[in-house]
């Protein structure tokens, strides 16, 4: 059976510049949000992804209009007709569960059936459902779909346990079309959330906190389009600087907000990479040889994110001594760590906690990408390492990544992309 994989030959240091694609993260609940939108609601910096194309498809099968045109999506959600998304779609999108609270706000009812996938271990739901229960929404349960149904939903004071972001996007999108006001407690801070809560108030909301950890939200009962720019992808801007990191060279980003990079720039800077920031660029520069790093700890933004945790693993495997990272966020994150062990890296995981002790090289070997980002960072590993590695499963990667093997390509990393038929990939690794 032919399939896309990715051939890297490492061993090349980066050098160029790449400007940083609009952040998938941000774009996905933004996407949603334009539910609430009695008017065209029209998006720049929109990345080319698999992800965008599926919440795009949701958004068509609901009754709105929803057309990607390069990276400009224009959507109007004034034919809306449907409430239920599909089993298919929520399977084929993880993040399909922040279409729930703009569904809650226009309709006053959705249903769905859980998330997909296992990727990174259960991705629950009780939090979204416990947060909008408090906004007057019952939840129903039968046959595995799940129904949510507001008679009226009305603001609250809502507390979260954890500042979940999906949880946070989904009160901030029911809130903005809720009966009063709604005050959430212990929200995430994640500058997506800042940029949902930016996009909401070019509609017509009044959100005030957005960025805090409690946010205030002034329902409107229909919010109108808005032009809006996507943010930056600060773990894309990330993936690039790792890159850099790990092969040596020097990397320059455009279009980054690098405030919102804070916690990865300074173990880079740890690590040994030169780095600058000059307004909304960032330059590395790299001898490809690092220092480890003490400890990495994954928490919500401000702290290390979780998904740059398989990146600078990638990046610590050839690091001068031992690292540790410890990994608070999911529970799965760890299933890359097994293909990194096959370019010779010296790893040991034991619960959430993974031991990395630098080696002096890595080569190349048969790798599949478990997941997004764990995919990513075994990319980075490769084009650090000797020899050729061919990556497969590159769908997970297209979720997430707009151009990737070309912008490796432009930095002068030997990455190609092609279709070939299982045997010839084997006979010829
Ligand atoms: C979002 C991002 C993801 C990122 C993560 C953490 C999108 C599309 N995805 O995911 O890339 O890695 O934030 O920054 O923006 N949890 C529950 N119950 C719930 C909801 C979450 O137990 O109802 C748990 C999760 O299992 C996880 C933790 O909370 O352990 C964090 O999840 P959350 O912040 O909700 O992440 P996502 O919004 O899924």
């Amino acid at each position: 059976m032919a399939e896309d994989i990715l051939r890297i030959t490492g061993g090349v240091p980066l050098h160029g510049e790449v400007t940083v694609q609009g952040a998938k993260n941000s774009v996905l609940p933004i996407m949603a949000a334009g539910i609430l939108c009695g008017g065209e609601t029209v998006l720049h910096r929109v990345p080319q992804l698999s992800d965008v194309y599926a919440a795009s498809r949701i958004l068509n099968r609901l009754g709105c209009s929803c057309r990607i045109s390069g990276n400009t999506v224009v959507l109007n959600a004034s034919g809306l007709h449907s409430f239920e998304i599909p089993d298919a779609d929520m399977r084929k999108m993880r993040s399909s569960i922040v279409f729930l609270g703009p569904l809650l706000g226009r309709c006053g009812e959705c249903v769905l059936t859980m998330p997909g996938g296992c990727e990174l271990g259960p991705r629950p739901i009780d939090m979204h459902l416990d947060a909008l229960r408090q906004m007057g929404v019952t939840v129903t349960e039968q046959d595995g779909k799940i129904r949510c149904k507001a008679n009226r939903l009305h603001g609250a004071k809502i507390t979260l346990s954890y500042p979940s972001v999906g949880v946070t996007e989904n009160v901030l999108m029911a809130a903005a079309a809720a009966e009063g006001e709604t005050v959430l407690r212990n929200a995430a801070r994640e500058p997506e959330i800042t940029d949902l809560a930016g996009f909401l108030n070019a509609c017509g909301t009044e959100i005030r906190g957005a960025g805090e950890s409690t946010v205030t939200v002034s329902g409107k009962c229909m919010l109108h389009g808005a032009e809006y720019r996507i943010m930056p992808d600060r773990i894309a801007a990330v993936t690039w600087l790792c890159a850099g990191a790990a092969a040596g060279g020097t990397v320059v980003l455009r279009e980054t907000q690098p405030a919102d990079m804070e916690s990865c720039l300074e173990v880079l800077t740890a690590a040994g990479c030169r780095l600058g920031v000059c307004g909304d660029r960032i330059f590395l520069e790299s001898s490809g040889r690092l220092r480890r790093v003490r400890q990495i700890r994954t928490m919500p933004y401000p702290g290390f994110p979780t998904d740059a945790q398989p990146l600078f693993c990638a990046v610590l495997c050839r690091a001068n001594g031992t690292s540790v990272i410890e990994e608070t966020v999911f529970e799965s994150r760890y299933k890359y760590i097994g293909e990194l062990l096959r370019m010779g890296a010296d790893i040991r995981v034991s619960g959430r906690t993974a031991v990395i002790t630098g080696r002096e090289m890595l080569h190349g070997a048969d790798v599949t990408a478990p997941d997004l980002r764990g995919g990513a960072a075994l990319a980075v590993a490769a084009v650090s390492a000797e020899g050729e590695t061919v990556l497969r499963a590159l769908p997970h990667i297209d979720r997430g990544y707009e151009h990737f093997a070309e912008i490796f390509h432009s930095l002068g990393g030997n990455v190609n992309r092609g279709s070939f038929t299982r045997n010839d990939t084997k006979n010829s690794v």
